[in-house]
């Protein structure tokens, strides 16, 4: 039996499937209905199976919810044997699992560490705690409160170009006083990298470098392909870092707020001052805690802002009431990202043997933590598919490391919860609700150009978001 007929054969069994039928070679599924699911073959039970295979296909992309409630309800931890790994569905489990830093570690994680250095996300327990909080408060807090004029600076300023005609930010007919921007290009992809090279504390003459770090390093944890890109974008950040470093360990640099006054060391500054075990921290490990940083804060923010942009205009009563409301601008960020993140989940390995929903896990295993479908898991959050900010399930004050719980409300997934919380949270909340604040005040009659986004199916229908973010934007308006 050749390899490929063998594979076969497993991936048959594996799934109670025809072996005929079974196949590692990619497969098109039909593109269905949103919120259907298409028909992968029922057990001898009737229940729904699910071909492995689906993954990685386009009708999952962009309508993936029908199969993660198959998985919630058939097999809240599916055993995919093509790919040798586990996936969690429930959000229960799920919350479970990430406070349990003991029984479900971070370690190897393996697809970020090549490009990215052995940072905090890579560890656990006390090695993690340790590395943690060496810079949170910049992010959190009185640091960041005191830093809002530079943030509301940074995006008037960009916001500024998209009425000036020399900058190619918006197009602009004179005949009916109409702008069109395509709001990734002319905002949301600089303007999170911008406010972390600020904390980070990069000269401002380093940022089109910075752009460069930032793309090739995303793009090396994207694909092998592009591995090799990433690699030299990493050393170049490193060789960049190892000048200021030298410099800031002997004169810190501060952020200042509106006044002018130091607020904290920069984050480079802090890191460099930085003690752990006797020892200062090396200028790799502080250029992988940068890289990290530069990694977590840009894609995601962006993400969110595109998203949250994307789904209210789709919802133009909730338009109206952020419009009308500054403060449901939090509401908003926080069923976007219940709805439509742009981060779907986390790798863990479990320490030991388990056994969940009577699944045998070996110690070891890659476990696929999916809070994509966590945050719509219907036993949490009702009608999960709706986008509502007025939803009475969703948790959407203060974020709180241990996860909120109570009172019928949820918190949402996207920024994980326990010991590896995102500590960027807080100041991504932030740029996205203070920056799409601000716009929302200098832009009247926002309308989406639907000639330039891409369509569902029906060839009509905006394309639906799936999972991850929208590519791009494109928005028409007038000027306030
Ligand atoms: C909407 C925006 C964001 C989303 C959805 C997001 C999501 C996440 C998630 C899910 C984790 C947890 C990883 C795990 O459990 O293993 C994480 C960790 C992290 N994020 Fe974010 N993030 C966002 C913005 C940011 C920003 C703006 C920064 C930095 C300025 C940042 C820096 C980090 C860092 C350093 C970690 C590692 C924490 C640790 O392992 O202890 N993130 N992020």
């Amino acid at each position: 039996m050749s390899l490929t007929e063998n594979l076969k054969r497993i991936v048959g069994e594996a799934f109670e499937i025809d072996a005929d039928r079974a196949s590692t070679e990619q497969i098109e599924f039909p593109l269905m209905p949103l919120g259907t699911a298409c028909d992968m073959g029922r057990d001898e039970n009737g229940v729904p199976l699910i071909d492995p295979r689906i993954f990685g296909s386009r009708e999952f992309q962009r309508n993936p919810y029908p199969y993660y409630h198959i998985m919630q309800d058939h097999y809240p931890v599916f055993h995919d044997k093509l790919n040798n790994c586990y996936f969690v569905t429930r959000y229960a489990d799920i919350n479970d699992a990430y406070f349990d830093g003991l029984g479900f570690n971070t370690i190897p994680k393996g697809s970020s560490n090549h490009v990215l250095g052995n940072t905090q996300l890579e560890l656990s327990g006390i090695e993690h705690s340790r590395r943690r909080n060496l810079y949170g408060r910049h992010l959190v807090g009185s640091a960041l409160t005191k830093r809002f004029g530079a943030i509301c600076k940074m995006a008037n300023d960009m916001i500024d170009t998209w009425f000036d005609p020399t900058s190619g930010m918006s197009e602009y007919d004179p005949a009916t006083g109409k702008y069109v921007i395509e709001l990734g290009r002319a905002f949301a992809n600089e303007f999170p990298i911008r406010v972390v090279c600020q904390v980070l504390g990069f000269p401002d003459e380093s940022q089109d470098r910075f752009f460069y770090w930032y793309k090739n390093m995303m793009g090396g944890i994207g694909g092998r392909d592009f591995e090799q890109k990433g690699l030299m974008a990493r050393q170049d950040l490193e060789d960049f870092v190892e000048e200021i470093v030298e410099q800031r360990r002997t004169a810190p640099q501060y952020l200042l707020d509106d006044n002018g006054n130091q607020v904290a060391p920069d984050i480079i500054s802090e890191l460099c001052q930085t003690v752990i075990d006797g020892d200062y921290l090396s200028t790799e490990e502080i250029t992988s805690n940068i890289a990290l940083i530069v990694g977590g804060g840009g894609e995601t923010t962006r993400g969110a802002i595109l998203n949250m942009w994307y789904l209210l205009l789709q919802h133009p009563d909730q338009m109206a009431a952020v419009l009308a409301d500054d403060t449901l601008w939090d509401a908003a960020f926080h069923e976007t990202l219940r709805h439509s993140s742009s981060i779907g989940g986390q790798p863990r390995h479990n320490t030991f043997d388990v056994e969940m929903h009577g699944i045998k896990i070996p110690a070891g295993s890659l476990m696929h933590m999916v809070d994509w479908a966590a945050n719509h898991d219907p036993r949490v959050f009702s009608e999960p598919e709706k986008f509502d900010i007025f939803r009475n399930d969703l948790y959407t004050e203060k974020i709180v490391r241990a996860g909120y719980r109570k009172e019928g409300k949820c918190n949402h997934m996207a920024f994980g919860v326990g010991p590896h919380l995102c500590p960027g949270a807080w100041i991504s909340h932030q740029e996205a609700s203070i920056g799409s604040n601000i716009m929302s005040k200098r832009v009247k009659n926002v309308r989406i150009v639907e000639e330039r986004m891409p369509k569902d199916i029906d060839g009509v229908s905006l394309a639906p978001i799936g999972l991850g973010a929208i590519n791009e934007l494109w928005l028409e308006f007038e000027k306030a």
